[in-house]
């Protein structure tokens, strides 16, 4: 579904040089749940960022369903985004003075659908993260876990085919992050015709993906493939 080939990004700061990405090649599959793993400073944002068309490389290709979405314009950029791509970030990122479910709606808002048409939607979209019943409240009255989900409902709400999420159970305690995972997983799963990367430092969120990514000085070192793929011949 999306494939990366000699990817370079670097960045000069004062008179030095640092290669972010460094020459990375992979492909993702649609269906697949991957972990990017790494130590700070590997790369693994700006990777997370490539792949979501909020940055372009120096160099390489970014092919996303056949189309290359390295070098395109702005609008071009931005067009993508939105309807290609759903964003989880650490911080939940939600707007404080609207609904859970407006927020959800969000992103169909930018892209000029009024409120009251997407509603029923972003309802459905609650209800399939488990937060039915919470539509109404604002995000100072959710707990983090219940922030994240519709964080993860949010990023649903185009129906994109790639979902990006950087450090999603960062600042969720263990048990809490672990519920996201499965839900982030069952996402991953059930529609199959949807690809999740998700940067994170946990080893035990790692483990509970398809595949496994390690970046390290913008190189890509091990790719582990955790689970065998179901091949629907
Ligand atoms: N906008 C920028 N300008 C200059 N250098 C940058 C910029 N963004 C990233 N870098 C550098 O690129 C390298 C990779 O950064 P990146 O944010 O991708 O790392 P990371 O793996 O996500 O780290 P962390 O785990 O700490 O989030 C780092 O050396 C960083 O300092
Ligand atoms: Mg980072």
């Amino acid at each position: 579904m999306i494939e990366l080939t000699d990817v370079v990004r670097q960045y000069r700061i004062g008179g030095e040089e640092v290669r972010a990405l460094d020459g990375v090649s992979l492909r993702i599959e649609s269906g697949q749940f991957v972990s990017v793993v790494g130590p700070s400073g590997a790369g693994k944002s700006t990777l997370l960022h490539i792949l979501g068309a909020l940055d372009s490389p120096d160099s390489g290709s970014v092919r996303f369903q056949g189309q290359e979405i390295a070098n395109l314009g702005d609008d071009a950029q931005s067009q993508f985004r939105r309807h290609s791509v759903g964003f989880v970030f650490q911080f939940f990122n939600l707007l404080p003075t609207m609904s859970a479910w407006e927020n959800v709606a969000i992103p169909q808002l930018l892209d000029g659908r009024r409120l009251r048409q997407v509603k029923p939607k972003a309802l459905e979209l609650l209800e399939k993260v488990g937060l039915g019943n919470r539509a109404d409240h604002r995000p100072s009255e959710l707990s983090g876990g219940q922030m994240q989900r519709v964080a993860v409902a949010r990023a649903l709400m185009m129906d994109p085919p790639l979902i990006l999420a950087d450090e999603p159970t960062g600042n969720l305690d263990s048990k809490t992050g672990a519920a996201i995972l499965e839900l982030l997983a069952a996402i991953a799963h059930q529609d199959g015709d949807r690809a999740i990367v998700m940067v994170t430092h946990s080893d035990a969120a790692a483990a509970v993906t398809d595949r496994v990514l390690t970046l390290t000085d913008g190189r890509l070192g091990a790719d582990r493939l955790l689970v065998a793929e179901e091949l629907s011949a």
